[in-house]
């Protein structure tokens, strides 16, 4: 079933809830691709009911032309959800996620000013409110995200502790093409060659986390990988990160926590995000 409005929500969450049944939330930006679908497939394993939201937050965009050429495709994520088993698609407009006089935002602190806040200012301002909104209205006891947005991640794990929000938390492996590039709605705008050239970004990172492993000094590593990727024609390179994988707080060598190397670059015009464990 598709719902366009708060009210529609609500009330099916209500339906569901009071027969005692758990509410899985998978939320979304659309134009869908394999890995928004394995979080489907892990929220149907664990949940009585999922719940996939597609809306294009405008909030979080902070360049505009990014949201006018951001890819959309309702009628495919449709038939994909169908298909997907989905109970519900929640598709609000702009109008009903913000009403008239909405004024409040939801800011997370040295968490989001690092990495992806310090080059998209206010993005995560925008998506912690919105993702606030979302757990708000849908009362769903898990929601489930995607790995590959690792920063987002954390910020959303941070926010829901914070303000004791009662929902899970469920992180989902980054799915990959088989050469190896991280999936991303942002994939299709990308040229065949410049396709075939992104797949750097995860061989740099793969060798940047097997150097470190090795015992390679930290600021090494990541002076190879920018020359790597720009060698394979990135440009702007915004950062590559190696971080303590919770606080995201940057590291200098391997500790006793997990780290994590980030990175975020640009080719032919597309931005593109990945991470990896080291
Ligand atoms: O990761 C995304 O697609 C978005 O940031 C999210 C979590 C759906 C919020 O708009």
């Amino acid at each position: 079933m598709i719902l366009k409005t708060v009210e529609a929500l609500r009330s099916q969450a209500a339906v569901w809830r009071a027969a005692g049944e758990t509410i899985g939330l998978v939320p979304t930006m659309g134009a869908l691709h394999d890995g928004h679908l394995s979080l489907v497939r892990t929220a149907r394993a664990e949940c009585d009911r999922v719940i996939v939201t597609i809306f294009v937050n405008p909030t979080q965009f902070n360049n505009p032309e990014d949201l006018k050429t951001y890819p959309r495709d309702e009628a495919r994520d449709i038939e994909l959800l169908s298909e997907a088993g989905v109970d519900a698609i929640f598709l609000p407009s702009v109008e009903q996620m913000y009403p008239q006089g909405f004024a409040t935002s939801l800011k997370v602190g040295a968490l989001a000013e690092r990495l992806e806040g310090a080059h998209r200012p206010g993005h995560f301002d925008g998506m912690a409110t919105v993702v606030t909104k979302l757990f708000s209205m849908s009362g769903a006891d898990t929601a489930f995200f995607g790995e590959k947005d690792w920063q987002q991640l954390q910020i959303i794990r941070r926010f829901t502790a914070d303000l004791n929000l009662p929902i899970r938390i469920v992180g989902c492996a980054t799915l990959r093409e088989e050469e190896g590039l991280a999936m991303s709605s942002r994939n299709r705008r990308l040229g065949a060659a410049a396709r075939a050239r992104a797949v750097a970004i995860p061989q740099t990172l793969a060798r940047a986390a097997r150097t470190i492993r090795q015992g390679a000094e930290v600021a090494d590593a990541l002076a190879q990988a920018r020359d790597d990727l720009h060698k394979a024609g990135f440009s702007p390179i915004d950062y590559v990160a190696f971080c303590d994988a919770e606080t995201l707080e940057p590291v200098s060598a391997l500790n006793d926590r997990p780290a994590r190397l980030l990175v975020a670059a640009t080719l032919d015009g597309v931005r593109l995000i990945d991470n990896l464990a080291v």
